[in-house]
């Protein structure tokens, strides 16, 4: 096993994942916040949904991703940016690359608790609800709150197919969540597709755009900062920057799968920080590749959408 150790590791890129094209929700924070960074983006198509398969089915299809990724690019850092497959392989995962930067994603349940918000409906796959993760992440923030979890079985599909907005996208979402109107004051996005539904579901909800939560920018941060404590940021300054940032802000925004110590910053200081959207199409070109389980036209015609996403 190879650990993570000499200095032209820096120049590794990071590796990103999801069932599909729902991990561009956080490998577009990541690319923000992290401008030098090469990243390469794996979208498995071909085998999502990952949220109705079995955990076993999932955390296989997780690690043959993830040894095929090592074996072509030896990634500084692998980022499971699918809550489904966190939850199924990124243990499995800590045991097979010790040393090795691995971060996950979970439900950005903490930032809704840490707003005040009282009544929380968590919307993620059937697999991640099924899972004792799960269990514990919501026994850990139920305490004087209500949190209702919701499997979304199909809810996925439409941004893994492109369909973002418009009615029949808006019909279906109102369909499964629309009881919770007027009965919720937050909702949390437990599943990265689920932050290109944004829209639908908050106008299903009735709530403004701040009731809606999602881990993508938490996820980020915390990439950057295990990179930056592990010297291997490309850009070492911006370790430097954005924790003086975060020592000015005020609350950690997002979750990942752990919390990271001693970052606090709102979101709305970040925007200060990170600046501008970096994310131009030479931008993209250079900086990240996009790879994806289905083959021919169909994989071609899913890498346009993952370029789309990332804007
Ligand atoms: N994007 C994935 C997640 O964050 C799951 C979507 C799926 O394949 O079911 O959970």
């Amino acid at each position: 096993m190879q650990t993570v150790s000499s200095s032209n590791r820096k120049e590794a890129p990071i590796w990103v994942m999801d069932s599909g094209v729902g991990g561009i929700s956080v490998l577009r924070e990541a690319a923000r916040l992290m401008p030098d960074e090469q990243f390469v983006f794996f979208g498995d198509s071909v085998h999502a949904p990952y949220g109705t398969k079995t955990t076993e089915e999932v955390r296989e299809l997780t690690l043959e991703a993830v040894a095929d990724a090592e074996k072509r690019y030896h990634p500084k850092a692998f980022v499971i940016a699918c809550n489904t497959a966190t939850t199924a392989a990124v243990k499995v995962m800590r045991g097979l690359y010790p040393g090795r930067a691995i971060v996950g994603i979970e439900p950005a349940l903490k930032p809704a608790a840490d707003a005040g918000r009282r009544h929380i409906l968590v919307l993620a796959t059937p697999l991640t609800i099924k899972e004792e993760k799960f269990r514990a992440l919501l026994q850990r923030f139920s305490d004087g709150r209500e949190v209702i979890p919701l499997g979304c079985p199909g809810l996925m599909e439409y941004a893994e197919s492109g369909q973002l907005d418009g009615p029949e996208t808006d019909a279906f979402v109102a369909d499964m969540i629309g009881e919770y109107v007027g009965k919720v004051d937050a909702v949390v996005l437990g599943c990265t597709h689920y932050p290109f539904l944004r829209g639908p579901i908050a106008r299903a909800l009735k709530l403004s755009d701040d009731a809606v939560y999602d881990g993508g920018y938490g996820t980020a941060k915390h990439i950057r900062f295990l990179l930056g404590e592990t010297g291997l940021l490309r850009d070492d300054d911006a370790y430097e920057r954005a924790a003086l940032n975060d020592a000015a802000g005020s609350a950690f925004y997002g979750a990942s799968e752990a919390e990271v110590p001693g970052e606090r910053m709102a979101r709305s200081a970040c925007s200060t920080v990170s600046g501008e959207t970096l994310i131009t199409d030479a931008w993209l070109d250079n900086h990240v590749i996009f790879e994806n389980s289905l083959p021919g036209a169909a994989g071609a015609d899913r890498i346009a959408l993952c370029r789309r996403l990332m804007k």
